[in-house]
């Protein structure tokens, strides 16, 4: 079934049914990368631990997510939050992004096109780097004594 530019839920629908058609991407897919991706987060020894004791209800955290990667990826504005402070004070260090950019390019790679696959792991991996800077930065840290 065809979808029409006025059926689209975005604040800018020509934009988003232009990248759509560029990238193979639509909410259904990104519904399907979202769900896999964080079935392998949940079971990975290294991530799923930090997950389980901050999420026990994982319905809104997929749906959340779901809008995050629609806004992200077909810039229709459906995400409304604060990703930095959600981060700032997880234990977690560069060994734990990378981990999660493994898992995510494994989950595109699964779920989408491969256009789309790009355009999500060229986001993706500019996100992590930034959060890992917020992450890093929010550390304390020990000034060394001159005496
Ligand atoms: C070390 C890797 C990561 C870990 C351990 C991690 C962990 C978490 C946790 C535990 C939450 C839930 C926070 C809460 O509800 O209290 C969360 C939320 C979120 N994460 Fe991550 N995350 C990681 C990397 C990323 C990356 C790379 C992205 C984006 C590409 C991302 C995007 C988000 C978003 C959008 C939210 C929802 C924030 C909100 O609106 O409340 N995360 N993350």
């Amino acid at each position: 079934m065809s979808t029409t530019v006025s059926q689209i839920n975005s604040a800018r629908p020509q934009m988003t049914a232009e990248i759509m058609v560029r990238t193979g991407l639509d909410e259904e897919k990104l519904t399907e990368l979202v769900h896999c991706f964080y079935g392998k987060v949940r079971a990975d020894s290294a991530l799923g631990p930090i997950f389980a004791e901050r999420i026990s209800d994982w319905g809104p955290h997929l749906e959340r997510m779901v809008a995050f990667w629609s806004s992200v990826a077909l810039m229709t504005g459906r995400y409304h939050g604060a990703p930095v402070p959600a981060h700032v004070g997880l234990p977690v260090d560069w060994d734990h992004f990378d981990r999660w950019l493994t898992l995510f390019r494994e989950t595109a790679a699964e779920t989408c096109p491969p256009e789309g696959a790009a355009h999500v792991i060229e986001r993706a991996e500019r996100i992590a780097r930034s959060l890992h800077m917020a992450v890093e930065d929010a550390k304390p840290r020990t000034i060394p004594s001159l005496l």
